[in-house]
């Protein structure tokens, strides 16, 4: 595997996380956010959002998986390290690096909504609508991509290149 081209710079990434936390604190105002990071892809887009958040917020920490170390879905949802905070009468933002077939986040979302929060809303950097199995609504969504596999800005392949400032495309050798 080899990186094969550079889809957004840090700059564009910067750009849309900035219109992202604008948005986002534009609708909730003084209300208070909890920002859920999905573990561990979203990490480092998750530290930019908030940044860029005015309403107040809390964080916490989900680890949901429907992948192992290849890249193909296994369809199988599996909690390895659930929430802290109870989130009952809480508004909650799910901070998705990017939704796939969608399995991940559609079986999260039921789940967090049987706990009663006030509300709950999808933020995900990229999208890959070509490749939905699971329908789901994205309140907040970065960018559309085709059906490519991409890396970097905590995205891996096989757990390496989440560090890259930017998001490239991955080829066979
Ligand atoms: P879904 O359940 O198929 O939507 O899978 C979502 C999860 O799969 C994401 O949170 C990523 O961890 C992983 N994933 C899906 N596509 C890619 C990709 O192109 N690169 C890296 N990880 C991906
Ligand atoms: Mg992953």
């Amino acid at each position: 595997m080899h990186i094969d081209k550079t889809l957004f710079t840090a700059e564009e990434l910067a750009a849309k996380t900035a219109e992202l936390g604008k948005l986002i604190s534009e609708d909730y105002k003084d209300e208070e956010i909890l920002m859920v990071c999905t573990l561990r892809g979203a990490i480092v887009f998750f530290a930019d959002l908030i940044r860029q958040i005015s309403s107040p917020c809390q964080i916490d920490f989900i680890t949901a998986s429907s992948y192992g170390d290849a890249t193909i879905s296994s369809g199988k949802l599996n909690i390895k390290k659930d929430l802290e905070t109870n989130i009952e009468g809480k508004h909650i933002i799910i901070v998705e690096d990017i939704v796939d077939s969608g399995i991940t986040l559609s079986a999260l979302k039921k789940m967090l909504l049987a706990r009663n929060p006030k509300s709950l809303k999808i933020c995900a950097m990229l999208s890959k609508p070509s490749r939905r199995v699971c329908p789901v609504d994205i309140d907040y969504c970065g960018f559309e991509i085709p059906d490519e596999f991409v890396i970097g800005y905590g995205l891996d392949y096989a757990q390496n290149y989440r560090q890259l400032p930017y998001i490239g495309t991955l080829a066979e050798d």
